[in-house]
């Protein structure tokens, strides 16, 4: 039921927004073409892959948690039915569950670099220090959330 639902919901978002059809506002790359440094490339795939559900700014709606703002990436998960089980300490933590659950119906389709600069880009939206790119495994324990 929940899958389904979510289905028709992405459907609908893909018809009503450019995004999902590479429109004039996101042909700054496309597939391969995509920027090297991380904060752009995570801006162009949070936009593809994610803002869809948590919102340009990740302020989330009653769909999705928030990524961004009071009390958003909790240190338990608060969402109900959510498969996260383990705690939001650092960057690593967040990187670990977005790439084994995120987007929920593809989850783990991108590349380990493209999960980082979704991950580095909207930490720092979310006014999280993540320091200087690139972020990746080693520097993401140290990032802190709080
Ligand atoms: C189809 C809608 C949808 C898309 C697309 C999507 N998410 Fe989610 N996301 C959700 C829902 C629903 C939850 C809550 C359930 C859960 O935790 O899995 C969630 C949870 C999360 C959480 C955990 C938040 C918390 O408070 O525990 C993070 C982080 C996250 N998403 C990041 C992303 C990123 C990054 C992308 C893009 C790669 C993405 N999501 C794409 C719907 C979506």
């Amino acid at each position: 039921m929940f899958r389904a639902g979510l289905t028709v919901l992405v459907a609908s978002l893909c018809l009503a927004s450019a995004s999902c059809s590479g429109g004039s506002q996101t042909t700054i790359a496309s597939g391969d073409n995509l920027p090297e440094d991380q904060w752009s490339r995570g801006v162009w795939l949070y936009g593809q892959h994610c803002a869809g559900c948590h919102g340009e700014d990740g302020e989330g709606d009653e769909d999705a948690p928030p990524l961004s703002g009071e009390g958003s990436l909790p240190l338990k998960a608060t969402w109900e039915g959510s498969p996260r089980t383990h705690d939001f300490n650092t960057a690593a933590d967040v990187f670990t569950y977005v790439s084994e659950q995120m987007p929920p119906m593809e989850p783990g389709t991108l590349k380990s670099e493209d999960y980082w600069a979704i991950v580095f880009y909207s930490l720092k939206q979310a006014q999280v220090e993540v320091g200087e790119p690139p972020m990746n495994a080693n520097s993401a324990r140290n990032v802190a959330l709080r």
